[in-house]
């Protein structure tokens, strides 16, 4: 680790970032497939395993061994340190229902912010061997065992062509704010929609031309942070879901498109919000 004199060396610290994920990746691959042992966290829906948290426990362990000042925040109950400096935001499974139905869709995502800046992202999804980079200002990147490749968002402007992505949050069987209505309005407007169950690969795939463009709902810091990161440098645009500018917020509503997709979505979503009686904020 260089940090010397203040200097912060991004590239070093993105490689020993990876190589972690690469390590959790193989610890959930190793899981994969074999019994679960399940435990409900904030509702019925919102499952952890035991490969959630031992994914957790060896990437915070890593990563105080290498970054021994920097402050850490983990879905499953790290929190070490505050937010002043640079501070790690991890998710050590992101698709945990996936997971846990043994559905080949999941991945580790991390990513380094320094006073609320985002620094550098790796979302590392094992089943393909896909490993997606960013460094602020150095651009997004995917490692595959064919290589190395710059990503860029896609160029589509018209929502009828655009194959989009959304979530559900975790209370969808009780709260009013369970997305339904931003659904159904865009499956009446969208070429397509998907609901992969990572809103980690979803970003990183808008970042990757493969989808143009993503909303969520009550997303957490740890699902998103990497990706924002991802779609910025790949040259896309990520909000609050009313388009207010992002700021790594603890649980907040997203979304984020290839750039020229962002005002008729937000359009779309402007038309879903007035036709509820909505509660939900950006
Ligand atoms: C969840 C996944 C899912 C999204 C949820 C997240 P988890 O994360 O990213 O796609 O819809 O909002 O909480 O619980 O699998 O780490
Ligand atoms: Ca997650
Ligand atoms: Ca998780």
């Amino acid at each position: 680790m260089n940090e010397t004199n203040d200097i912060f060396d991004a590239r070093q610290a993105l490689t020993t970032a990876v190589a972690i994920a690469r390590e959790a990746g193989a610890l959930l691959m190793d899981g994969f497939g074999r019994e679960k042992e399940i435990e409900r966290k904030s509702s019925a829906l919102d499952w952890v395993t035991q490969f959630d948290k031992a994914s957790e426990e060896l990437i915070v362990g890593r990563l105080r061994q290498a970054f021994p000042d920097h402050a850490l925040v983990g879905e499953e109950g790290t929190n070490i340190g505050d937010a002043d400096g640079f501070r790690w935001y991890v998710d050590p499974l992101d698709g945990t229902t996936n997971y846990a139905h043994n559905f080949p869709v999941f991945c580790v995502s991390m990513s380094l912010y320094n006073g609320g800046r985002p620094v550098l992202g790796v979302i590392y999804d094992p089943v393909l061997d896909e490993c997606f980079t960013a460094i602020a200002g150095e651009g997004a990147w995917l490692e595959t065992t064919k290589g190395r490749q710059r990503l860029h968002v896609s160029r589509e402007t018209e929502l009828v062509g655009a194959l989009l992505a959304t979530g559900f949050p975790y209370d969808v069987h009780t709260s009013p704010d369970n997305n339904l209505d931003y659904f159904n309005a865009f499956v009446l407007r969208a070429q397509g929609i998907r609901r992969p169950g990572s809103a980690a690969l979803d970003m990183a795939y808008v970042a990757a031309g493969r989808l143009d463009g993503y909303w969520e709902f009550k997303v957490f810091c740890w699902d998103v942070s990497a990706a924002i990161l991802m779609v910025i440098e790949a040259g896309g645009q990520v909000t609050f879901l009313d388009g207010r500018p992002i700021t790594l917020e603890r649980q907040f509503n997203v979304l984020a498109s290839n750039g020229r997709l962002h005002p008729p979505m937000l359009a779309i979503i402007r038309e879903a919000k007035a036709t509820q009686p909505a509660t939900s904020s950006g």
